[in-house]
């Protein structure tokens, strides 16, 4: 059964995890690389904490008992006796691995290691360490408090005690789980990224303004946003990492980047974090 948690990388994902972690009453270890990323990630995790308790969605003693259930470490020995380990660092295959080398050596047989990649195979990861049968995905979206899913990815290798304990403590932070494959962008991406780009290819293409496309789909649809906006919000090199990984495997026009969305990653253009994307987050 899984009591104690640590989360590698306390970025946007990751200090949502945390957060909803802790909220459910686990004792949580953050690690990051560094003391200034790791006070990055817990003061968003405040920040949310007071806008929660402004709303009256939260009281002091909550807020008080939730930080209470947080460690910060930039040491990953200290991840040792976690019964699972949730990487959310970047998707960059190579650290990953790296992390993930460096935790086998370090944590007890019994950890359960967890990758909340959006588009890096389960199993590639899996294969780095002396645990495969212990090793799946823990896809949480974006903002993580907020959505209620988790994607629970299975490679070919793990066990169904290691699946049902992730999926478990998924459902015990308030998420509802789904059983995905270890196939490229799970059931959520391979669905939700080509509907992105083909947004941004016919606004390329002009079949209309940025603010029609994304009022057609909001108000047509009922989408909480418009695609375009979806993009900003994800980060579009996040989309065009993910669709270029899709081509590459797929070797399909449906997941082919817009020339649009390159020239826009080349120019800085990433969306809400670089304050530029489709739209202009700057003021
Ligand atoms: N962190 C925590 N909470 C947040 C938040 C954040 N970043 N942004 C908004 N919220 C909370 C607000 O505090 C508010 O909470 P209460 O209802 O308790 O007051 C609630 O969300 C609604 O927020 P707002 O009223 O400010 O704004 P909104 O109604 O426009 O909702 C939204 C914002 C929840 C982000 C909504 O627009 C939405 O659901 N958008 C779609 C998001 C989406 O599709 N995410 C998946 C992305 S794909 C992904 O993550 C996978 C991948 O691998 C790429």
């Amino acid at each position: 059964m899984i009591k104690k948690v640590g989360v590698v990388g306390c970025g946007q994902m990751g200090s949502g995890i945390v957060q909803v972690t802790a909220a459910a009453g686990f004792p949580v270890i953050a690690n990051e690389a560094t003391e200034e990323l790791l006070e990055r990630g817990i003061s968003g995790i405040e920040k949310r904490l007071a806008k929660a308790i402004e709303k009256g969605k939260m009281d002091e003693a909550a807020k008080d008992k939730l930080l209470g259930n947080i460690k910060t470490a930039v040491d990953l020995e200290e991840l040792a006796d976690c019964d699972i380990v949730i990487e959310a660092i970047t998707e960059d295959i190579n650290a990953k691995k790296e992390i993930f080398k460096d935790l086998d050596k370090i944590c007890k047989a019994e950890t359960i290691f967890a990758s909340n990649t959006s588009s890096i195979p389960i199993g590639d990861l899996a294969a780095i360490t002396g645990r495969r049968d212990q090793f799946l995905g823990l896809h949480f979206f974006n903002p993580v408090p907020v959505m209620k899913l988790v994607e629970v990815v299975r490679s070919l290798d793990t066990s169904e005690a290691s699946f049902n304990a992730a999926k478990e403590f998924a459902e015990k932070v308030g998420k509802v789980t789904v059983a995905a494959k270890d196939t490229p962008g799970f059931i959520v991406n391979v669905l939700l990224v080509p509907y992105l780009l083909d947004a941004v290819r016919q606004f390329e293409n002009g079949l209309a303004s940025r603010d029609d496309i994304d009022n057609a789909m909001k108000l047509g649809c009922g989408h909480p946003m418009g695609p375009l906006t979806l993009t900003d919000f994800i980060g579009l090199d996040t989309i065009l990492f993910i669709a270029d990984i899709f081509f590459d495997e797929f070797k399909n026009d449906h997941y082919a980047a817009p020339p649009l969305l390159r020239r826009m990653v080349a120019a800085g253009y990433l969306g809400k974090k670089s304050g530029r994307g489709f739209y202009d987050y700057r003021q």
